[in-house]
């Protein structure tokens, strides 16, 4: 991850330690902890290419887009929501979608956010991970966001565990069947980056 485009082109909004520190409980399952703030920091250094895009409604989206895996039994979450058939469109899956809404609307209005405000967040939330399609510039940058971390090293760690794969059948996977689902060329330019790096230090094809 380039720390130098992030803290060239961005300021951090001011909002994301707040919603972090106030949606700490729900980071403490299935490493939320990683995956958002590496999903969070993708989705500054694509804010920072399309300045035309509410920021505030796709960082706060970005941080909250999964909180609703705390409702889920921990054990549900990898068998149904990823080792099953059709992982995409489990029940659980549907579920955490359906739960993130619920606890970031009740979340964001005792933070003192706006109907509207609330509104735009929770549509985006709505269907991240069902839904084949985006709504909207900031939906796109935080459906590809979400996808990025996983070109990352630590991505690529701990997503291959919870799809039960060797990292270098992880990585093939993210090549053949998630840089398609991305929406914004510089995401498919990262992912192509950040892959190649990732192969290369984790000795795809040797192991
Ligand atoms: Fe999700
Ligand atoms: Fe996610």
């Amino acid at each position: 991850m380039s720390e130098q485009t992030t803290a060239q082109t961005y300021q951090v909004g001011s909002c994301a330690q707040r919603i972090f520190s106030a949606a700490e409980k729900y980071m403490r399952v299935r490493k939320n902890d990683v995956h958002i703030p590496l999903s969070y920091d993708y989705a500054l250094r694509l804010l920072a290419n399309y300045p035309e895009a509410n920021a505030e409604v796709a960082e706060v989206a970005i941080i909250l887009h999964d909180i609703g895996w705390y409702s889920i039994d921990e054990d549900d979450i990898f068998k149904k929501g990823f080792q099953s058939e059709n992982f995409m469109q489990s029940d659980v899956r549907y579920l955490h979608e359906s739960e993130g809404v619920r606890l970031a609307t009740e979340l964001l209005t005792q933070l003192g956010y706006t109907e509207s405000f609330i509104a735009q967040v929770t549509t985006i939330i709505d269907g991240h991970d069902t839904r084949s399609f985006s709504k909207s510039l900031e939906d796109e940058i935080v459906r590809d966001a979400d996808k990025l971390w996983r070109f990352d090293i630590t991505g690529i760690s701990v997503a291959c565990d919870w799809f039960k794969m060797t990292p270098t059948q992880y990585a093939n996977r993210l090549e053949k069947d998630v840089i398609p689902q991305l929406h914004l060329p510089e995401s498919i330019a990262m992912a192509q980056v950040d892959l190649v790096r990732s192969k290369r230090i984790l000795q795809a094809g040797a192991i």
